[in-house]
Order: structure tokens, then C-alpha cells, then sequence
């Protein structure tokens, strides 16, 4: 009969709030000892009795990856509930994992958030649970009460029942919930009480037994789901089961119903960590009773706990009794012996919804509506290509130079990822030196302005006349017309980043009428027109929105793929800057492997707001896609948050066009919930007009 753990890993993050948070709840928090995780902490603890390959998590979908990238386990041992039903059905899932690995199993439940001190004592009483266990009975660890505490369940034991690895068994009498202050007095001194752990121990066929005849909806529900394990189709019968199963806790659903239930009384030091208070409790203290997590100074401080963020001050003077924790996300100052009610703070600091009817009032200049024509832009562009006056003579190039700035100089990165033929952007004064008559020089400035451009472009012609410009109008039509340039005319009253439409989609339009192949962009505008659609503002909650909304406030790193996905990186960077004018910063996979992962070390210090978006595509190199799943958990260990964003469609143009169009609308929703009017773009403004009276 082997022994299996099972760790329940969930938890709102309401009660050390704002340490702990939804995303990062209590389990995650450092307070397991030698700066470990509480989790971390677990997993080691009960490692001895089970073995690496015979431990389970159940958590959720959303602490999923911050689980496998601590404890570093297979996928396969991640139990992830699509919906928290309570502890009955996670417990009811890791019966069945453990039943179908082994039908004799043994299961130790644990929860992930609780601190022990003297392990040895903790795996003591374990070896006893696992013998009654074995034996057939259903096993309950039960605490000393050192206190009539009101925040536990209490379990009020019977018969003496035996004894194993120097632990008295007894028989369960009865469970109470979590009482008031005179029921916990009185059962403290009548004695024969224990605390309700919530550590459990029993022959997981023996649980799914009691499941059956207490829980009949949910051992249906398993039942159904014995046949799916690991195969296709097993996530969605997961998730239906879920949304009927009953939330109903293990205690009250089977424990306080079942016979033959034993308690092993033991005191080995457990804390449950419920509140900040009895985190202090635990914490060293220096000779005031101050706990510092970090840096703190102090004058005139006792019996404080400081939790200080990673590169900043708490300073104290003339303060006692006090939690003061000092995060990302919020700064608590509370009457320690109060602290029971920080929950209630953190529900309120839960972000409200955005009003987005109501910000959508700050789109003076009507931005969205640039957007939402994107795909019209892509279609019309196309037929201005066809149309344009291009002589003939200008094909036989074996490269092009695309010279531009900015929101038109992108153009040169996107045509260099879609045509047949080696594309260079030039975004200076200069071209390259070794540019010559085999190359196509292509000006691209929407208003024809641009000074860089316009200098690169005036160069280029010195060293080729294969050559050609695009603009709304400008200096660069005067100068195309002065020296018999091709020149094709896009219609103005744009801002440029907001006319890429018109700027890519001609020139590939022209240069496929060169002979420049590129790639096949039917099923692209097709979902960018799907798209336009689903991410507007009438489809409220949408993709783009929620990407936003995880953004805001944050410094977004956003990571493509080289020869895939980089430009669009580069784009979504660019946009969220001159849209949500805020700072963000781009790399490209795998080269950010041989270097920015490095200055990940510091991050939690320097960038805590660092939120990385992953772009991914079906396309990428495998070796790429399996450095992104390392990067994942690297990430999470380094305190910095991810997300990922797939591209739509199949083909490699709509994956790629698809993750363009979605950051174009992420930028323009992050300034509407960074309060800006995402079309002006004063700062470029300014500089363009002291550059010009130089
Ligand atoms: C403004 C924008 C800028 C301009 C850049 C070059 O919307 O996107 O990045 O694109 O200042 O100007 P043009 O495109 O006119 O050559």
C-alpha cells in the first residue's frame, strides 16, 4: 500500500492581504522558513513519507503555473479544478488520481498554507494516521488547543481507540464548527478537544466510498470522469461536472457524517497563519517585539510586524501593536489586533469594473473607430497597390530598404516578415553603405515629413535609382516629383501608426506586382475582419479589454519571436506607448534567452510592475516554444506575472496580423483606462517643431 500526498493549494488571498493576493494567495507567501513558500515548505515536509512521483496538487487554473513553477512537478500531478467547489470535490478529484494509480493507496490531504515547527513530530504523527489508515479507517489530525481560539473547528474525541509510533487513537465523538468564545473555553477545560487541522489521512477507495454514500451528485460526477483520466475530452467533462457538483466542505459533507472516523491527537507547532497577527506570532522578533520582513527602521517601536517591499524603507517612529505591509499593490497600516478584519479591506480594494461606456468619452479624436476600419484600411490598401503607377523597369531587385520612422517604419518590419525577398528597415539619417542599384529603396512617411526619412531616402538615391516612396503628401511627394520618383499617395487625416493599413498593405500590393511574392493574406483579413468585430467596444468584456486591464499600471515587456513574431512585439510596444502613453519594452526569442532573462534577478526589486506578454504563434521553432514554457515558471520564481497571447487562424499571416490587431486594440482601451485620449501624441509633436527651428 503506497502513500500519496495530496496538497490543496487555493486560497483568495484576503487575509494577508496585500501580501497575499488572488493571484499570488497565502500558500505562495514566504513563511515556510529559510524564505520558502508555504507551499514549498508543505511539499518538503511530507516529501519523506510519499516520494517525489507520488505527490498531487489540486489548485486552480489561475495558480496552476505558479504551483508547477515552485514545486517543479509533471502536469500530470496538477489537479486543476475549473471552478473552487470547496474541499469535498478536490478531495473527491485526488481520491479518484490516487484510486486510479493505485487502487490500495493511502492519501495524506494537506493544506499548502499552514507552518509547522517540528516536522519530525508532524511525519510522527503522519506514520500513525497512515497506519489506522491502512487499516481501513477514516483518520483526522487533531491540535492541542494551546488557546480557545474561535477561528477553528474542534474535534471532540471518544473511546481510546489504540495506539501507533507513540500516538494515542482515538474514536471521533463529534465536530463542532467554529465556535464562540465561551463554547471554546468550556471545551478547553473540560478537556479531550482538538482543533480541526484539516490534515486528513485514508485509503483513497475508502473516501470515494463515503463520498458515494454522502455525496451521491459528486461520486456520480467522478464516477463519469474514472473512464476520461488523461485523455482527450477529459477538461471538458471536468468542467461540466464541476458546474453541478455541490460546494460542500469534506467536514461537513462526509466527516461529521461518517462512522468510523479516528482522531491522532498531536502539537507539533501548527499555525495556520489566519491573520497578520499570527503571522507576527510566529515571526522572529528582535528585543521590542519588532517582526521586519525587509528593510525597516525603527525608533520608539514595539511589537510591530513590518513587511517591506524589496528595495524600499519602512520607517518607524513612535508606533506599537501595528501591521504595516507595504506592497505592489497597496500599503496596510493596521491596528495589529484587529487585523482579523483586513479581509474586509481586501474585498473592497478588489478593482470595480472599468465603465467603459464611460471612458470611451475620453476618444475625442475617435481612435477606436481608426481601429475598428483596420481591416477595411488592409483591403483598400491592397487595391491602391494595384492601381499605383509603378514602371515595370523597377523589378529585378534582390532587396529592399524601407527607410521610416516610427508608426511608418514599422512597415519595413512587417514587409520583411511577408515578402520573398530580404527586407531592411533603416530608421536614421543614413542608409547603409552597402546599399547599391540591386537594391529597391522604398520612402515610407505618412506625412511625407519626416526628417530621417527624408534624408535616408535623398541618400538612398544617390546610390540607387531602383526606387520608390509612399506618403499622404508631404516633402517627399515634392522631392519624388523633382527627381521622377514613383510616388503613391495614401489618404491623409490619420495619424500614421494609425494608417498601417494603408502604408503595408499597398506597398505589398506594389511590390507583389514586382515580383516580390509574399505571403497568402486571405485568411488574415478575414480575421482581422472577425476580429474588428469581436474586440470592439460593443462587445464589452472582450479579449482586448481583459489584456488591457491586466496591463494597466504596469510596465508591459512584451516578447516576440525572431522572424516571426518580433515586429508585431515591437508594435504592440510602440502602440501602448503613443496610445496608453505609457512605458513598455519589447525583446525578441530566442536572443532575450542569452541576456534579459540575466536582469530578470533584480527584477522584483527594480521592475516589480515588469508584466511580461508572451505573443505565440503555431509557427514558431519547437526549441523556441519549449523556451517559453521554461521562461514561464522563471518568471513566476522571479516575482514578475505573465500572460500569453495566442494569434487567431491558421495560416502564418493571420497569426501574425490577428496578435497585431489584438495589441492595437489593447493599446487604445489601456488609454482609455489610463485616463488619456489615446490619438494625440504631443511629446513627438514638440520635438518635431524645436527640431525645425534648429
Ligand atoms: C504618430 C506616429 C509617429 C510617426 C513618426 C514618423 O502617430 O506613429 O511614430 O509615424 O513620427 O512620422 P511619419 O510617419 O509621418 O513619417
Amino acid at each position: 500500500m503506497s502513500v500519496y500526498g495530496v496538497i490543496m493549494a487555493g486560497g483568495k488571498g484576503e487575509r494577508l492581504w496585500p501580501a497575499s493576493t488572488p493571484a499570488r494567495p497565502k500558500p505562495f507567501l514566504p513563511l515556510g522558513g529559510e524564505g520558502k513558500s508555504l507551499i514549498q515548505a508543505t511539499y518538503d515536509r511530507v516529501l519523506p513519507l510519499t516520494g517525489r512521483e507520488r505527490l498531487y496538487v489540486v489548485t486552480n487554473a489561475t495558480l496552476a503555473p505558479r504551483v508547477k513553477a515552485t514545486l517543479g512537478l509533471a502536469d500530470s500531478q496538477i489537479l486543476v479544478e475549473p471552478q473552487g467547489r470547496n474541499t469535498a470535490p478536490a478531495i473527491g478529484l485526488a481520491a479518484l488520481a490516487v484510486s486510479l494509480a493505485d487502487p490500495e493507496g493511502v492519501m495524506i490531504v494537506l493544506p499548502a498554507d499552514h507552518l509547522i515547527e517540528d516536522e519530525e513530530s508532524f511525519r510522527r504523527a503522519l506514520e500513525a494516521a497512515v497506519e489506522a489508515a491502512q487499516e481501513g479507517h477514516l483518520v483526522t489530525l487533531g491540535i492541542e488547543p494551546s488557546c480557545p481560539a474561535t477561528g477553528y473547528g474542534y474535534i471532540q474525541r471518544g473511546k481510546l481507540f489504540g495506539s501507533s509510533h507513540g500516538h494515542d487513537i482515538f474514536k471521533v465523538k463529534r465536530f463542532t464548527e467554529k465556535p464562540d468564545e465561551d463554547t471554546a473555553r468550556r471545551f478547553l477545560s473540560e478537556g479531550g478537544y482538538y482543533w480541526n487541522s484539516g490534515i486528513f489521512v485514508w485509503r483513497a477507495a475508502r473516501i470515494l466510498e463515503e463520498i458515494d454514500r454522502f455525496l451521491p451528485k459528486l461520486s456520480q460526477a467522478l464516477k463519469g470522469l474514472a473512464g476520461l483520466w488523461g485523455r482527450p475530452g477529459w477538461e471538458a467533462a471536468l468542467r461540466k461536472s464541476w458546474q453541478e457538483v455541490e460546494a460542500i466542505s469534506i467536514d461537513y459533507g462526509v466527516m461529521e457524517r461518517a462512522e468510523d472516523v479516528v482522531v491522532v491527537p498531536a502539537s507539533f507547532g501548527w499555525h495556520d497563519l489566519g491573520d497578520w497577527q499570527a503571522v507576527w506570532e510566529v515571526l522572529p522578533k528582535d528585543g521590542t517585539g519588532v517582526a521586519a520582513r525587509g528593510e525597516h527602521l525603527g525608533v520608539d517601536t514595539a511589537r510591530a510586524l513590518i513587511w517591506a517591499r524589496p528595495g524600499k524603507t519602512v520607517a518607524t517612529l513612535g508606533v506599537s501593536d501595528v501591521a504595516i505591509v507595504d506592497t505592489q499593490e497597496a500599503l496596510l497600516v493596521a491596528d495589529m489586533k484587529r487585523s482579523q478584519k483586513v479581509r474586509e479591506l481586501a474585498q473592497q480594494a478588489r478593482p470595480a469594473p472599468p465603465k467603459w461606456e464611460k471612458l470611451l468619452e475620453l476618444d475625442t479624436s475617435g481612435m477606436l473607430e481608426v481601429v475598428a476600419s483596420f481591416p477595411d484600411q488592409c483591403r483598400k490598401g491592397l487595391e491602391l497597390g494595384e492601381e499605383a503607377d509603378v514602371p515595370p523597369e523597377l523589378s529585378g531587385f534582390s532587396r529592399v530598404l524601407c527607410v521610416g520612422m516610427g508608426g511608418s517604419g514599422i512597415t519595413g518590419d512587417l514587409l520583411g516578415r511577408l515578402l520573398s525577398v530580404p527586407v531592411i528597415s533603416c530608421r536614421g539619417y543614413r542608409v547603409p553603405s552597402y546599399i547599391g542599384e540591386e537594391t529597391l529603396l522604398v520612402g515610407v512617411s505618412y506625412s511625407g515629413n519626416t526628417e530621417e526619412t527624408l534624408s535616408a531616402f535623398e541618400e538612398g538615391l544617390s546610390r540607387t535609382r531602383r526606387a520608390l516612396a509612399i506618403s499622404s503628401g508631404g516633402k517627399l511627394r515634392e522631392l519624388c516629383a523633382s527627381r521622377k520618383i514613383p510616388w503613391i499617395g495614401i489618404p491623409g487625416g490619420y495619424q500614421p501608426r494609425a494608417a498601417l493599413g494603408y502604408l503595408l498593405f499597398t506597398l505589398l500590393s506594389v511590390l507583389r506586382r514586382l515580383g516580390a511574392a509574399h505571403l497568402e493574406l486571405e485568411e488574415a483579413l478575414e480575421v482581422l475582419a472577425g476580429q474588428a468585430k469581436a474586440l470592439g467596444p460593443a462587445s464589452p468584456g472582450n479579449r482586448a479589454q481583459a489584456i488591457a486591464q491586466a496591463l494597466v499600471g504596469g510596465v508591459p515587456l512584451i516578447y516576440g519571436t525572431s522572424g516571426n513574431t518580433g515586429p508585431v512585439a515591437f508594435r504592440w510596444k510602440t502602440q501602448i506607448n503613443e496610445n496608453a502613453k505609457q512605458p513598455a519594452f519589447w525583446a525578441e526569442l530566442p536572443e532575450l534567452c542569452h541576456n534579459e532573462i540575466v536582469g530578470w534577478e533584480l527584477a522584483e526589486r527594480v521592475l516589480p510592475e515588469g508584466r511580461v506578454v508572451f505573443l505565440r504563434t503555431g509557427h514558431d521553432h519547437p526549441r523556441v516554444q519549449a523556451r517559453i514554457e521554461i521562461l514561464k515558471e522563471v518568471l513566476l520564481r522571479r516575482g514578475l506575472s505573465y500572460l500569453e497571447v495566442e494569434g487567431e487562424g491558421k495560416s502564418e499571416a493571420a497569426q501574425l496580423f490577428s496578435l497585431l490587431y489584438l495589441g492595437d486594440w489593447v493599446s487604445v482601451y489601456l488609454a482609455l483606462l489610463n485616463g488619456v485620449d489615446p490619438t494625440p501624441v504631443r511629446p513627438i509633436q514638440e520635438l518635431k517643431d524645436r527640431l525645425a527651428r534648429l
